[in-house]
C-alpha cells in the first residue's frame, strides 16, 4: 500500500492552479524542456506537468501514491499531447525496471522522500 496524505492532497489540489499562475508553470516549462525518450515523473501530484512535457518525450510513467491525486492527475493524462499513464508507488519503490527510462523528472517531492 501506497502512502495517502488525505488532508495534504485536498489542499495541495486547491492550492497548486494559483501556484502555477504565479510562475509554477514557467518552472515547469524549464523544467520539461530538452527532454526526450521515456520518462518517469515520481510524485506527479495532480498532474500540473503533464501538458508541459515536450513532443520529443515518446511516453511518460506518472508515479503517484496519493490515491486522491492519482485519480485528478488520470484525468488530466487524457489531455495530455504525450501518452501518459498513471500508476501507484513511490520514489523508494519505482515500479519500473533498472534502465526503464531515458530521463526521471520530480518537481516539489523530495522534502518527503525518505531515500
Ligand atoms: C508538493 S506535491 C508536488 C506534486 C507535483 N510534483 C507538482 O509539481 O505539482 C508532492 C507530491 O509528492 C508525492 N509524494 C510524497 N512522498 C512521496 C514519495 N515518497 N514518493 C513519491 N511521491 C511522493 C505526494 O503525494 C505529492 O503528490
Amino acid at each position: 500500500m501506497t502512502p495517502q496524505h488525505p488532508r495534504f492532497a485536498r489542499a495541495y489540489a486547491r492550492a497548486v492552479p494559483a501556484i502555477n499562475l504565479r510562475g509554477g508553470t514557467e518552472h515547469r516549462r524549464t523544467l520539461l524542456a530538452g527532454l526526450r525518450g521515456r520518462v518517469i515523473e515520481v510524485g506527479a501530484g495532480e498532474g500540473s506537468s503533464f501538458g508541459l512535457y515536450p513532443a520529443t518525450v515518446e511516453s511518460v510513467l506518472a508515479v503517484e501514491p496519493d490515491d486522491y491525486l492519482r485519480e485528478l492527475a488520470g484525468a488530466k493524462a487524457q489531455a495530455a499531447p504525450v501518452p501518459v499513464t498513471v500508476v501507484p508507488g513511490t520514489a523508494e519503490n519505482i515500479p519500473a525496471d533498472d534502465g526503464g527510462a531515458d530521463a526521471v523528472v520530480v518537481s516539489l517531492v523530495l522534502c518527503s522522500v525518505a531515500d
